[in-house]
Formats: structure tokens, C-alpha cells, sequence
């Protein structure tokens, strides 16, 4: 199952299987989510969705049950 997820602000929408690391899409879309632990702690990789909810991409998966996600990459993340 695909659905298609957008990145915000360059606007970008790429294919993605769901249950694929927000990342490796994210690198296919050209896009960069900036990384630090890739585990989960320190919030670098941290996102906004389109409904609002915050994730952080290194431990997010594409979720089921969509087919459509808007991702918007926080211009300047707050360490
Ligand atoms: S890279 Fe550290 S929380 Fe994702």
C-alpha cells in the first residue's frame, strides 16, 4: 500500500509504502530533515504533521490508514 506525502514549505510529494522510515522518504523527496541521535532522544528530527501532531521522524514510520500526509519541516528547530 502507497500513499503520497507532501513536504513542507519546499512542497514536495513523493510515493511512499507505508511502514517505510520518514527518512529514507524524506532523502527520496530530496528533502532534509535534520538528524542527530536517529533514536529517538533529542528531538532534532523533530516534524509537524498535518493535523497538528508533532513527531519525530528518525522513530516514525508512514502510517497506515491515509492516503495523503502532509509533512511540514520546522524551519528552524529549537535545540
Ligand atoms: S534524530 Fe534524535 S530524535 Fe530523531
Amino acid at each position: 500500500m502507497t500513499i503520497n506525502i507532501r513536504f513542507l514549505p519546499d512542497d514536495v510529494t513523493v510515493n511512499a509504502e507505508v511502514g517505510e522510515s520518514l527518512l529514507d522518504v524524506a532523502d527520496r523527496a530530496g528533502v532534509s530533515i535534520p538528524t542527530g541521535c536517529l533514536m529517538g532522544s533529542c528531538h532534532a528530527c523533530t516534524v509537524e504533521l498535518d493535523d497538528g501532531e508533532v513527531i519525530r521522524a528518525c522513530i516514525t514510520p508512514v502510517p497506515p490508514g491515509k492516503e495523503e500526509l502532509t509533512i511540514n519541516l520546522f524551519s528552524d528547530p529549537t535545540w
